[in-house]
């Protein structure tokens, strides 16, 4: 998809169609030259109605107000109505009210992530024409430096959601073709297309060397041999490191507490913290960001076999702590755990880690919302704030001290799973706090993504499956952390 900004006048533009936003209710823009024709039609103007009139060669859009997400939602359902068309050039006038930038990056990345499609495997292809936007800043006054900024919010919104969209590809990969072998490929190949990023690659005598015991249990019983893989982007004179985390476990069947077929279904997408963390390096350097960014990712298969790892065994992490397994299927925080220590090493300023962690984030929270935690409220806060505005909705799960005890274990230094069924989601990231040393406490944050990571039914301008959770939210965040550094 292609996208130009220009201060032209919207009807002096050519197009091969107009695009036209309405607040709920509101018919008295100029943009609105159909009114008479709405009635007739049914079309009540209420907020995420469309209206494509084919012989005026327009589409209508109801939004409830001017809100980011009101806009990336219509956007693309608005592209949906047209779908079939054979129109190559859209243009749409930005509206004046709220900043008009926001506006402008809303309506690009409601276009990249709603026109996403994964047809891969699809013997035959839905047609895909290359559209272009072309988005007028019509109702603006000071043009000459309203041009400037909106070309860099054009470009940073292009590359947000292609970053997203990238991610998703990944996921949405069945796991014979991306086993941990084939993502560390992925890894290497970013760092193959981007100077600035390097790649290392460890396999299982590297996990070996480095005490990752947790680790290289949850891996023993896959054909697939697991792979630790490490990115990161260093750009001159930075001043803050960020380390991602992702959880990539690139086919989750339960091992031998096996998950009952149903549940099994879609954990391909159990591979997505590592798939996000891979988006957001990739969006990172693309934004030419200023902060240093490591990305560490543990890729294995969870499987079944005489090897595997069973409940009663006890595993000794990389910084020594034994743990006692009572089920096999929490063995997204086991592989977490050794990769937090080895991220540990790295003396972050911010320490992250993504994973679709819990099917009881996913209770709590609803399919659609990313469970946030950590002890920095304030890092907590900002993160949220970010989030937000990038369109990805998410919560705080509190921790407190009496779920802590509930991971006691009578023969090793923790157990694997609480002793309780509740609060569940809180406990996993209770366990991964125990590799957080003292000093680190405060300078991580724990993202549950198993809710919206991967959905089966399409949901806002997201398909059905993998939806790039937690690459906005992080590319966001990262970007206000610059914004707020220059300022001080
Ligand atoms: N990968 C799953 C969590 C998950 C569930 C992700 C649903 C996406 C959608 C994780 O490894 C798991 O199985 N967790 C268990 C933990 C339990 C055994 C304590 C769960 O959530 O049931
Ligand atoms: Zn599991
Ligand atoms: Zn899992």
């Amino acid at each position: 998809m292609k996208f130009e900004i220009t201060t032209k006048k919207i009807n002096t533009i050519k197009a091969d169609c107009e695009f036209v936003l309405i607040i709920e209710k509101n018919l008295d823009h100029k943009w609105i030259t159909n009114k008479a024709e709405f009635k007739e039609l049914g079309f009540e103007s209420k907020a995420e109605e469309v209206c494509f009139l084919p012989h005026a060669k327009k589409v209508y859009g109801v939004v409830k107000d001017l809100d980011r997400d009101e806009i990336r939602i219509i956007i693309s359902s608005m592209l949906k109505a047209i779908k079939k068309t054979t129109y190559k050039t859209i243009k749409i006038g930005s509206y004046v009210k709220n900043c008009p930038v926001t506006n402008i990056k809303a309506i690009v990345e409601g276009a990249i992530l709603g026109s996403y499609s994964f047809d891969k495997y699809k013997s035959k292809k839905e047609s895909s024409i290359k559209r272009e936007f072309i988005i007028s800043l019509d109702e603006y006054e000071d043009k000459e430096i309203k041009l400037e900024d909106a070309k860099k919010a054009l470009h940073s919104a292009m590359v947000i959601a292609n970053a997203t969209n990238f991610t998703k590809d990944i996921v949405n990969t069945p796991p014979d073709d991306m086993t941990p072998k084939k993502l560390a490929k992925v890894a290497k190949n970013l760092a193959k297309e981007y100077d600035e990023i390097e790649c290392f690659v460890g396999d299982e005598k590297f996990l070996k060397k480095e005490k990752m015991g947790a680790f290289l249990a949850v891996a023993r019983a896959s054909e697939h041999e697991a792979r630790f893989i490490h990115l990161s982007y260093k750009p001159k004179d930075a001043k803050d490191r960020f380390v991602f985390v992702g959880k990539g476990l690139t086919y989750d069947s339960g091992g031998l507490s096996l998950k009952p077929s149903d549940y099994m279904v879609s954990m391909k997408s159990d591979k997505s913290g590592a798939c996000a963390a891979l988006g957001i390096i990739k969006g990172a350097v693309e934004l030419n960001l200023k902060s240093e960014i490591h990305v560490i990712i543990g890729a294995c298969e969870n499987m079944i076999g005489g090897n595997s790892y069973k409940p009663d065994d006890i595993l000794k992490a990389k910084d020594g702590t034994t743990i006692e397994v009572q089920n096999t299927d929490a063995e997204g925080r086991l592989v977490l755990a050794d990769c937090l220590c080895y991220a540990i090493e790295l003396k972050p300023d911010y320490l992250v880690d993504l994973a679709t962690l819990t099917g009881a984030c996913v209770v709590a929270l609803g399919e659609y919302s990313i469970g946030v935690m950590g002890h920095n409220k304030e890092l907590i806060d900002s993160l949220m704030n970010s989030s937000s505005r990038s369109g990805e909705l998410c919560a705080h799960l509190p921790f407190n001290r009496h779920l802590k005890k509930l991971l006691k274990s009578d023969v090793a230094d923790i157990c694997n799973i609480s002793s309780s069924r509740y609060g569940g989601a809180i406990t996993a990231a209770l366990f991964l706090d125990k590799f957080i040393k003292d000093e680190y406490k405060d300078r991580w944050l724990h993202i549950d993504i198993a809710g919206p990571a991967f959905v089966n039914k399409e949901w806002g301008y997201n398909q059905a499956g993998a939806s790039g959770a937690g690459v906005r939210m992080a590319l966001y965040w990262l970007k206000d952390h610059e914004y707020k550094k220059e300022r001080n």
